[in-house]
């Protein structure tokens, strides 16, 4: 028996969004029709497409390569074409013009926030900006080289058992509260952990700072020669706000799936924050820096490029699952590292990062593959430029991040196509059989 089925297109007068699609299914001679929406087949449709042994027909997509878990309103990426939007407005006109606290309140609430609205939300944020006694002693207890990230998912976990009323997850003035005290909390999380791992006591936030200021100063405060410099606030915020939100990746789709199970959104963020912490995903920055490091001279770069090509490692800070053109928000990093490195000093290791964009740009392996540096691929030299350890790269990620996976969150809560994340599996187990007599 054959078990090839055809796909056919729908008639020419039905659009691809609202249309249909046929389908013959080869085994039963039997036809189906399904209804296409924004690009999608509905997966349970296919249930109606039964075998001869009755079974319904699923689909096989791991990693979610061409699978839509949910409907959302936030963020928009053309990967062919290098485009990303939130709630519509360009990444490089955000970047540019508004402050990634306004970013946070755009992607909350789907709109800029009027001066006055921004006025509140900056005290709204201020006065949740403290984080409970308790996580001192619980970041303490981690040895001072101890993985900023391993501390990061622990304490955000912590964090959930200080607010019990944030597993009231219907109420959607509750949920925007936790989202708004995650936005406050994360920074002066991130510095205590960053200090800790300096051995130096935490400092408080300063409220009348900006959020990105703030952040610094909480971080670098006592270190020999460190002043504020506006550059780097702005560099910063900038930053921030390229990481803010990236659609479904894998740690906003652990943030939603753990969410979807009804736990409150610290334990979800935590699930996210773990995600995030493969080399795959946030921790790419940090793997970018110890790359180069390793390389560490230019004559070694064509070395290094002919082992990425025989299999023998990733070229760290290439390749999108979703951009299969120049991660727009790796060319406005890029240029920010010029900027930045005017105020602090030439990072060594640029020319040997350029020379691997040049050379991977015009090799055949990245080119056919459609490789393209990703957000990943300057920001931790900025970082590295800034004073920050190389561990703690994806920490500000994390901070960057946070907007986005609560408001994911908020917005899948309120979802009423929200189910539990539960997929299919094929089994390929042995068949049921008895345990052997004893
Ligand atoms: N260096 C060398 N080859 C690569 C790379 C890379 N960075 N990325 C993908 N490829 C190759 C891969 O070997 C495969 O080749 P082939 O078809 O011959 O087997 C092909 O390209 C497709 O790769 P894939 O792993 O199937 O693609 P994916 O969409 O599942 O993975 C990715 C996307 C980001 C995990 C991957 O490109 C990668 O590992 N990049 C390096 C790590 C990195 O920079 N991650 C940060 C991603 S952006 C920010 C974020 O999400 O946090």
């Amino acid at each position: 028996m054959s078990h090839d089925t055809t796909l056919q297109s729908a008639p020419a007068n039905t659009t691809a969004t609202d249309g249909t699609v046929e389908l013959l299914d080869q085994r039963t001679g039997q036809r189906y029709t399904f209804a296409v929406e924004h690009d999608a087949l509905q997966a349970k449709d296919l249930l109606q497409v039964k075998s001869t042994a009755g079974i319904g027909l699923g689909t096989y997509d791991p990693g979610f390569l061409n699978t839509a878990a949910c409907k959302s309103k936030i963020t928009f990426i053309d990967g062919d074409q290098g485009i990303l939007e939130y709630r519509g407005y360009p990444i490089e006109q955000l970047a540019e013009r508004v402050s990634f606290l306004e970013v946070a309140w755009l992607l909350l609430e789907g709109e800029l926030p009027t001066p006055a609205q921004r006025a509140s939300f900056e005290q709204e944020i201020g006065y949740h900006s403290l984080v409970p006694d308790q996580l001192i002693g619980l970041i303490r207890s981690f040895a001072r080289d101890a993985h900023p990230m391993s501390i990061l998912m622990s304490a955000m976990a912590a964090l959930g058992a200080h607010f019990p009323e944030s597993k009231d997850i219907k109420d959607p003035e509750n949920r925007r509260k936790q989202v708004i005290r995650l936005i406050a909390k994360m920074p002066t999380l991130a510095a205590m952990i960053a200090r800790h791992g300096l051995g130096l006591d935490p400092v408080l936030p300063d409220n009348q700072a900006s959020y990105s200021a703030n952040f610094l100063q909480m971080i670098f405060r006592d270190t020999p020669g460190w002043t504020q410099k506006p550059e780097l606030v702005r560099a910063m915020d900038i930053l921030l706000t390229l990481h803010a939100d990236h659609e479904q990746n894998c740690s906003t789709n652990a943030v939603r799936g753990v969410g979807s199970s009804l736990a409150d959104p610290y334990t979800a963020i935590a699930a996210g924050i773990g995600a995030l912490y493969g080399p795959a995903h946030g921790g790419a920055n940090e793997a970018v820096l110890v790359m180069l490091e390793k390389i560490k001279t230019m004559d070694q770069v064509p070395a290094f490029i002919e082992s990425v090509k025989t299999g023998k490692g990733r070229l760290m800070g290439f390749g999108h699952r979703v951009y299969k053109n120049y991660d727009p928000r790796a060319r406005i990093i890029k240029e920010l590292a010029e900027q930045v490195f005017a105020v602090t000093h030439p990072h060594p290791l640029l020319p040997i990062a350029k020379e691997l964009e040049r050379i991977a740009l015009s090799d055949d392996y990245f080119v056919s593959r459609k490789l393209y540096p990703n957000v990943d691929f300057y920001s931790g030299l900025i970082y590295q430029a800034m004073g920050f350890p190389v561990e703690f790269f994806t920490v500000l990620f994390a901070v960057g991040r946070t907007p986005g996976w609560g408001s994911q969150w908020h917005e899948a809560m309120g979802d009423t196509d929200m189910k539990i994340a539960r997929p299919k599996q094929i089994y390929l187990g042995p068949a049921r059989r008895n345990l052997p007599g004893r």
